[in-house]
């Protein structure tokens, strides 16, 4: 049985209602990594992992929560949401917030969530469940919210109700996904452009460390102060530069001595992987996926040198491909500290590929490697409910 018709099976058991039932995909990052919250440009797609969710109107005032993978619940008043140590229901109650602080009428509702998105593992399993409550509380209660919007709040619910100050590449390619297609995302304008990308004989592969980013949340933030202590440094010399986007190779390597060499280090890292993914989408464009593959390994050096946001698993994981002949490209993919690394493979040599991979993993680093193969499907969206 697949997970919608198991939240849906268990939602009438539990509620005696029939629910909508909506899917929110994961992501995968191409390339462009910690760039989008430096207003730069991101390569995403969404996977066939997602996040769904069962619901409809709580017949009291009160609402019901169920993580069916967790076996926990949860109920809560609309007017008494606070930061729950449980965790998951944080993204719930974040994305209701944010409605409610955008004039939304938002009425008491019960809901079951569940997901096949690895969680930890990088792969946005948390923007997956906030857009997957956002569409389906604006399909519910006929909120007519539009996708960007949506897009920006569950950002929001990220950044205030969670707490993670992440950008909106996740969220972004979760409602935005296209089947068989990456998004180029340009984070200022949220200007996008789908590039197709059936790769002929490639597949993409995921290669998952089991290391669980603990680090992530508090390291992610001081990236993200050390790229805006450098954009005020820059602003002194010019007044018009408001991101690191705005912000030449040339232009920072004359204000070198100026800076910190930690924030140099960061600043310089962002600057070059903007230019890493122009270049990569040049690349594909011209299907050349050998050049695309070495700039994928560019940028992988440039997070475990100048970022600093990789781990010796993860460094161990993508230095075992580069003598591999059937591996175009690798690197760590999302926030970094553990979770997957993005690999482009052969596609006939996958599994033997894996095998070697999870023996030697296991002799180096001491743990079970797990591999997922991503193929790229549609954003959020209802699923009919006619199938059930
Ligand atoms: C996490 C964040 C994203 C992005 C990546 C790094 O996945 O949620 O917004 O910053 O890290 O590229």
């Amino acid at each position: 049985m697949n997970i919608a018709n198991r939240i849906h099976g268990l939602f009438q058991s539990q509620f005696g209602q029939k629910p909508l039932i909506v899917r929110s995909p994961g992501r995968v990052n191409l390339i462009g990594e910690h760039t989008d919250y430096n207003n730069g440009f991101v390569l995403p797609a969404a996977v066939d992992k997602a996040a769904y969710v069962a619901i409809a109107p709580s017949q009291d005032e009160v609402c019901h929560w169920i993580a069916a993978d967790l076996n926990d619940t949860f109920t809560v008043r609309l007017n008494e949401m606070k930061f729950s140590e449980k965790g998951w229901p944080n993204y719930i109650m974040g994305v209701v917030e944010q409605l409610q602080r955008a004039g939304y009428a938002v009425k008491p509702f019960n809901c079951v969530m569940s997901g096949d998105v690895p969680i930890g593992a990088g792969m946005s399993s948390s923007a997956a469940m906030e857009c997957a409550v956002g569409f389906a509380l604006s399909e519910l209660f006929k909120l007519t919210v539009s996708r960007t919007d949506l897009v920006k709040l569950a950002q929001k619910a990220e950044n205030e109700f969670v707490g993670v100050k992440s950008g909106i590449m996740d969220q972004f390619a979760s409602v935005f996904g296209k089947k068989d297609h990456a998004i180029l995302l340009d984070c200022r304008s949220l200007e996008y452009e789908y590039f197709p990308i059936k790769m002929a004989g490639i597949r993409i592969v995921l290669m998952d460390t089991d290391v669980k980013h603990s680090l992530a949340s508090s390291e992610y933030n001081t990236r993200r102060a050390q790229c805006e202590e450098g954009v005020r440094l820059l602003q002194k010399h010019d007044p018009t530069i408001q991101s690191l986007r705005d912000v030449s190779r040339e232009f920072i390597l004359q204000h070198q001595r100026e800076f910190d060499p930690i924030v140099f280090n960061r600043c310089i890292y962002v600057i070059e992987e903007n230019a890493r993914l122009q270049s990569a989408c040049g690349d594909l464009k011209r299907g050349d996926l050998l050049s695309f593959g070495q700039r994928m390994y560019g940028s992988h050096y440039g997070l475990r040198d100048m970022y600093e946001v990789s781990c010796a698993e993860l460094d161990y994981l993508v230095s075992f491909t580069v003598t591999e002949e059937a591996v175009l490209g690798a690197r760590m993919m999302g926030g970094g500290f553990g979770g997957c690394t993005i690999n482009l493979v052969k596609e006939e040599a996958v599994e033997d590929l894996f095998e070697r991979m999870k023996k030697a993993y296991k002799i180096a680093m001491g743990k079970d490697l797990k591999m997922y193969t991503a193929v790229i499907e549609d954003g959020t969206a209802l699923i009919n409910n006619a199938k059930f």
